[in-house]
């Protein structure tokens, strides 16, 4: 592939979003051409399967039918968006991939094996050379998406975000697990430092992992000032 495949995975309230909006201005400056997406979404096909999952309107499937609509809208988002982006030589940032399903939809009891096989088959081979995960303790990530519903109108917790504290629990020891087994590609940071702190480690683990292939001599002050408009 001559682009390259970056993913952030985290608990609710993990501060993915901020730190992928970051990573995209330091990116920008080093002079690489950058693609944010999400999931379940980042394609027009997806987005709709995310409207039903996270409505909740679709709970009556039960985990395993969850896990393959997630698997059917990531098949549509790699084919149609992320592919295409990394054929023409971006970097593709993507909030959540496929570690959200291991460890979101495992948590919910979906058998690994079956797990695997839609994985395999959503992810046609296109998979993170890097795995940001954004570490926090559940308590921490959840009073901050509470502080962000009151001041924003996205209505409440969704179907995920609402579950009790203890499943939110066991989804980070997942996490951490996960990136124990593949330590290879994750790179863990301290979702509880501040976003500088974080920003800093991300890049650091962006630098090491792609080490000849950026230019990071450049001026550190430009991406500050950049960041700073
Ligand atoms: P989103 O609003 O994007 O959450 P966040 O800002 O925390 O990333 O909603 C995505 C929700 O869907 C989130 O609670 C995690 C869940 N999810 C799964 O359960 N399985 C998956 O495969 C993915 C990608 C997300």
């Amino acid at each position: 592939m001559p682009g390259h495949f970056i993913t952030f995975e985290g608990g609710e309230g993990a501060g993915k979003s901020t730190q992928i909006a970051r990573l995209k201005v330091y990116l920008e400056s080093l002079g690489q051409s950058v693609l944010v997406t999400r999931e379940p979404g980042g394609s027009p096909g997806a987005e709709k399967i995310r409207a039903l999952l996270l409505s909740g309107e679709v709970k009556d499937l039960g985990p395993r039918g969850e896990a393959m609509l997630f698997a059917a809208a990531r098949a549509d988002h790699v084919d149609t968006t992320i592919k295409p982006a990394l054929d023409r030589g971006q970097w593709v940032l993507c909030d959540r991939y496929a570690d959200s399903t291991r460890v979101y939809q495992g948590e919910a009891g979906v058998d690994t094996d079956y797990l695997k096989l839609l994985e395999t088959t959503a992810v046609a081979g296109v998979r993170p050379e890097l795995t940001i995960l954004i570490d926090i303790p559940a308590e921490i990530g959840l009073k901050r998406v509470a502080r962000r519903s009151q001041t924003d109108d996205s209505g409440g917790p969704d179907r995920f975000e609402g579950e009790a504290l203890n499943v939110h629990e066991r989804r980070r020891r997942l996490f951490v697990e996960l990136a124990k087994e593949e330590a290879f590609r994750f790179a863990v940071v301290d979702g509880t430092k501040d976003p500088e702190y974080v920003a800093t480690a991300i890049r650091k683990a962006v630098s090491d992992r792609f080490a000849g292939e950026l230019n990071t001599a450049d001026d550190a002050q430009a991406v500050t000032r950049k960041e700073a408009r």
